[in-house]
């Protein structure tokens, strides 16, 4: 058997994979395939050059849009100076027998058909969030993970972020104490007289390429995993695919996911429960309305009840940012803030109780992401802890069932803002129930 086989079925064995060594990973390149390769993508294929160039060669990149094709071919040339094959059909990726690991970073409507081809294929996974489209198509991405030895990272990179690692283990020595309640938000504005071509005039209206066409945009293999296959061309849907439904969950599967995961991760060993009973969710399209002809809201809340007496309130507004982004797990003997993902503040308990003694004797404390921990995007860390999970040397911090975990409730949230009623989760049978 030639070296390079041996070294591949090392790879696809996890039990066998513990044993690699890390000299025969540097020695011996992992081997990347990268499919999708817009803004998330781009920035992502950064991050693990900025940390782990010497773990990987990138052999093969694929996008459906020419010019994000060039793009990605381009950073590979720079950072990792080898050509990749190019492709704008994703099997060819997943289909290379030299590939070893592949990464997705697609619309959410393509994550649970590439996900599935590449874990029949027994590649290791690198894919964004949230999970997939549907509860459903998640749960079935987890289930072939599982059963497959194979590593899925998901990209909630908050996971791999110091602050949140921190907190976790403040959590955890009993800092705030117990706990019953965290408020998560993300809050955003735009400024409406700015130039489309050049800036985002307004949320999600991302810049649309002006060489964009017919000839170097596959609008059908954009459509080919979403509802209405017949759509013709449409460079907005391709573009700004976040504010339609077919492609996208809007805000609870875009953003709210990042912070139910992220609570998971800090309280959930107190609290003892991943998923919620219930949600109830309420917004609408109140900044960005006619004539955009966006379907998902600008304005969503969402309510949670979980087991244990926890509840998590979420809100996220598209239309003012003073508050910018943030998680406040909320303690009997003190509060831990961490606020776009740049700040943690610890205060203890009681604030307005005049006279009182504290619950707490903990002074306040508070910690700065590069002062504290010289960590600029925990993206670059999270790619290389997949990376190195791999190589058998560490586990994946977002396995799929966490990534699932966050988007259950994301999935909650959008059914009840689209039914207008209370949806409930049946954790006997895994099964939503609405109203
Ligand atoms: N983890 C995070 O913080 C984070 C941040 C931003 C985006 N994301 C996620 O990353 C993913 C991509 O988001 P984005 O902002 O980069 O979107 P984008 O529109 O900028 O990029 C999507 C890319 O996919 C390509 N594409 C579409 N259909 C394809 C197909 N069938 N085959 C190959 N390529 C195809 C498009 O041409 C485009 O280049 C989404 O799942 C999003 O939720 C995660």
């Amino acid at each position: 058997m030639s070296q390079d086989l041996t070294r591949r079925t090392l790879l696809k064995t996890t039990a066998v994979a513990a044993a690699v060594s890390q000299t025969s990973a540097q020695n011996n390149r992992l081997r990347v395939g990268w499919i999708a390769a817009g803004s998330r993508g781009q920035h992502v294929m950064k991050q693990m050059y900025l940390l782990s160039k010497d773990m990987v060669e990138v052999t093969h990149v694929c996008d459906t849009y020419k010019g994000n094709l060039a793009k990605a071919k381009d950073i590979v040339q720079t950072e990792g100076k080898n050509t990749p094959k190019t492709s704008i059909d994703y099997m060819e990726v997943i289909n290379d027998p030299n590939v070893d690991v592949i990464f997705i970073a697609s619309p959410e409507h393509w994550h649970y058909p590439m996900a599935m081809a590449a874990l029949k294929a027994k590649k290791h996974i690198y894919l964004e969030k949230p999970i997939a489209h549907t509860i459903e198509q998640g749960a079935e991405i987890v289930a072939l993970a599982e059963k497959t030895s194979v590593v899925v990272q998901v990209g909630t990179q908050n996971r791999s972020n110091k602050l949140y690692i921190q907190a976790k283990k403040m959590v955890e020595d009993g800092l705030i104490g117990e706990i019953h309640y965290t408020r998560a938000f993300w809050y955003r504005n735009f400024d409406e007289t700015a130039d489309p071509t050049k800036t985002t005039p307004a949320a999600w209206r991302y810049v649309i390429p002006e060489d964009s066409n017919p000839e170097n945009t596959d609008w059908r293999r954009f459509l080919g995993a979403a509802e209405n296959k017949n759509l013709p061309f449409n460079k907005q849907r391709y573009f700004q695919w976040r504010n339609y439904w077919d492609y996208s969950g809007g805000i609870s599967t875009d953003l709210l996911v990042h912070q139910t995961d992220i609570s998971n991760f800090v309280v959930g060993s107190l609290v003892k429960a991943e998923l919620p009973l219930s949600c109830m969710a309420s917004g609408g399209i109140y900044q960005w309305g006619t004539p955009d002809d966006r379907e998902v809201p600008d304005t969503l809340s969402a309510i949670y009840d979980y087991p244990n007496k926890f509840h998590l309130n979420y809100s996220c507004f598209f239309g003012n940012d003073q508050y910018g982004y943030g998680e406040q797990f909320m303690g009997k003997k003190g509060t831990i803030e961490v606020m776009d993902r740049q700040n943690l503040y610890f205060n203890p308990q009681p604030k307005f109780i005049r006279g009182s003694k504290p619950f707490s004797p903990q002074a306040a404390l508070s910690m700065n992401y590069l002062k504290d921990f010289n960590q600029p995007d925990a993206t670059a860390d999270h790619v290389k802890n997949f990376l190195e999970a791999v190589i058998g040397k560490t586990k994946a911090i977002a396995p799929a069932r966490a990534g699932q975990i966050a988007a259950i409730p994301g999935h909650m949230a959008t059914q009840s803002f689209r039914a207008k009623k209370a949806v409930f989760w049946d954790a006997k049978t895994s099964k939503l129930k609405i109203g």
